[in-house]
């Protein structure tokens, strides 16, 4: 059998998807109308034998305790969130979990980084990694090369694809093929992370006796427990015949931040092209919106029949969206209030903000930059006939003044 896992992280990363990250776990927020670990979640759904997904992560249980007690009802598959007492990197994480993870003898685990968007070609890796014959096959990407140094860059043999080097987040030029954050590994992954938590303990013991080198600040060392896949055990195990690479074509991205989670809901929205008219059709008139490309309706919210809607619009519960509105590129959060005439262009709205009548929330739509999308936290309110142009404002602000290029705290 295999069993999948998906490394969450906890309160302490994910800094830079504030302010959104302040209302719900970044794992949580919704891409194409769904949670970002749903899109993970359902491609393991496509993997032959999945006995088991295990969602690891330091956040509370509570905070996840709903989400996969409704998943694993929807998509029949048992998914358990596994809290660590304290972060343990990317591979200390698994690790911790081992005895759960191998109760049932797996042949395979596939791991997954929550925080990437991509097809997820699951059965496809499997399928190469059972022909290489390593202890693990990482999903590779082509990317710009001034974008490299965002990310591990490696260098594979181009007919055997064996893994040769490895620099997590290289200062200088080394490839433009980076991990995706995507694995297949065996079982002996777990005595890999174990030999490099070994060899801390020893290093350990041999500075508490040669106590010179325990005062020079570049020996002090991270705990034994704190192993990181990339740089611990990828890096030092390149070249070594263990592990391998599975090329992807398909799109790619990684959700560091607000505007990235604009684009990537519109990667999912146009996988998935469920544009559904029946969920434009939930009894409140709303079938008659004019719709353009994808776009996502929770059956919940109320759209007025003269909105505009789309391309590359995700509407969440309970949103009201008033007569002659205009919503491209952008992501509406529950309870939402968008008034008469109002405007939204490249923006994320707060759950439960309000936008006034012929006012405009717009921006760039530039997604690398950082105030190329404009997002609205929680409970925000613009008043009639505001805009509000690149800009990023805090939950429960009132803006009654028009604003551009503005961060407001
Ligand atoms: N449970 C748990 N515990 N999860 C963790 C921990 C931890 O201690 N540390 C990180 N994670 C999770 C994060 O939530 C994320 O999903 C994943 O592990 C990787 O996070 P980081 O280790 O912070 O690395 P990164 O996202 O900057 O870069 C990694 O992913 C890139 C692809 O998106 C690296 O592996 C890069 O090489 C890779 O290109």
């Amino acid at each position: 059998s295999v069993v999948a896992v998906i490394m969450v992280g906890g309160p302490t990363k994910g800094t830079r998807f504030r302010p959104l990250s302040l209302n719900i776990p970044k794992p949580l927020f919704p891409l194409a109308g769904q949670p970002m670990v749903h899109h993970p979640i359902s491609a393991c759904k496509r993997i032959p034998n999945l006995a088991q997904i295990y969602l690891i992560g330091f956040y509370e249980e509570r905070e996840f305790a709903l989400f996969v007690s409704s998943i694993s009802n929807e998509l029949r598959v048992p998914v358990r969130y596994l809290k660590e007492d304290k972060p343990h990197g990317s591979a200390g994480g698994l690790y911790n979990f081992r005895d759960l993870i191998l109760e049932d003898n797996p042949s395979h685990i596939v791991l997954l980084n929550c925080d990437v968007c991509c097809s997820f070609p699951l059965p496809e890796m499997l399928e190469a990694h059972r022909s290489y014959g390593g202890m693990g096959t990482i999903l590779v990407n082509k990317v710009s090369p001034e974008s490299a140094n965002q990310f591990g860059a490696l260098v594979a043999d181009p007919v055997t694809n064996e893994l040769l080097h490895y620099t997590e987040k290289p200062e200088t030029f080394v490839s433009d093929r980076i991990n995706c954050g995507v694995y297949i590994f065996t079982p002996e992954i777990f005595t890999a992370i174990q030999g490099v938590s070994t060899q801390r303990k020893e290093r350990a013991t041999l500075r508490r006796v040669t106590s010179f080198e325990a005062l020079q600040p570049a020996n002090r060392s991270l705990p034994t427990d704190f192993v990181r896949l990339d740089q611990d055990i990828l890096s030092p195990l390149a070249g070594k015949k263990q592990f391998y690479v599975y090329e992807t074509r398909d799109f790619w991205e990684q959700i560091k931040t607000p505007g990235m989670s604009l684009k990537c809901s519109g990667l999912y929205l146009a996988q998935f092209r469920f544009t559904p008219p029946h969920l434009l059709a939930s009894g409140n008139g709303s079938k008659n919106a004019t719709i353009s490309g994808d776009v996502y309706i929770h059956p919940s919210s109320k759209v007025h029949p003269t909105a505009k809607i789309g391309p590359n619009v995700s509407i969440s519960a309970n949103a009201r969206i008033g007569a002659g509105a205009r919503l491209v590129s952008c992501i509406i959060l529950d309870d939402v209030e968008i008034k008469e005439n109002a405007v939204v262009i490249h923006a994320i709205v707060g759950w439960k903000s309000s936008i006034g009548r012929w006012s405009r929330v717009q921006a760039s739509g530039d997604y690398n930059a950082k105030l190329g999308v404009t997002i609205l936290g929680e409970s925000v309110t613009v008043e009639d006939e505001v805009v509000v142009i690149n800009s990023i404002v805090l939950p429960n602000k009132t803006l009654n003044v028009s604003v551009q290029e503005e961060i407001i705290l």
